[in-house]
């Protein structure tokens, strides 16, 4: 019998949990991948580390006030990546941050929110940039949900 292995970097697995579910993954059971291996990696780890609108795990119910909706404008090489999560600010449930990625997972800016403040709306500014990006949303209680858009 085959044993299958969870082909997603460290790296890549840190970013996408936020860093909280490190500890559920060793470095023996992650190894670098890219394209359609990235692809299935995310797929074994949705609805489990971090959640979509299609597998929302234990937060079932919860998906439309946490997956976040994206909006992309490109005019010539500028590109405009407008983010929103559908959630109330309160001091004790509240959007921690909107996170962006590229088509590989990695980090590309950020925009954290004052639950004071904030509405859970971000704008990323991105020059010549083609491809995938993913957002994701962090709730303070219902974890990190991921979204994703073609540029
Ligand atoms: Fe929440």
């Amino acid at each position: 019998m085959v044993r299958r292995t969870l082909e997603i970097s460290r790296r890549q697995a840190l970013v996408l949990a936020g860093g909280g579910a490190a500890a559920l993954l060793t470095p023996a059971t992650l190894a670098h991948a890219t394209g359609n291996d990235l692809r299935d990696g995310m797929r074994a780890l949705a609805g489990k580390i971090f959640y979509t609108t299609d597998r929302p795990g234990r937060w079932k119910g919860k998906e439309n006030s946490h997956s976040p909706m994206i909006k992309v404008d490109k005019k010539g090489g500028d590109v405009l990546v407008r983010a929103a999560t559908q959630h109330g600010m309160s001091g004790t449930h509240y959007i921690i941050k909107h996170i962006l990625l590229d088509g590989e997972l990695n980090f590309v800016k950020e925009q954290i929110f004052d639950k004071t403040f904030d509405n859970p709306r971000s704008r990323f500014e991105l020059n010549d940039y083609s491809g995938r990006l993913f957002v994701v949303s962090i709730c303070n209680q219902h974890d990190n949900w991921i979204n994703w858009s073609e540029v």
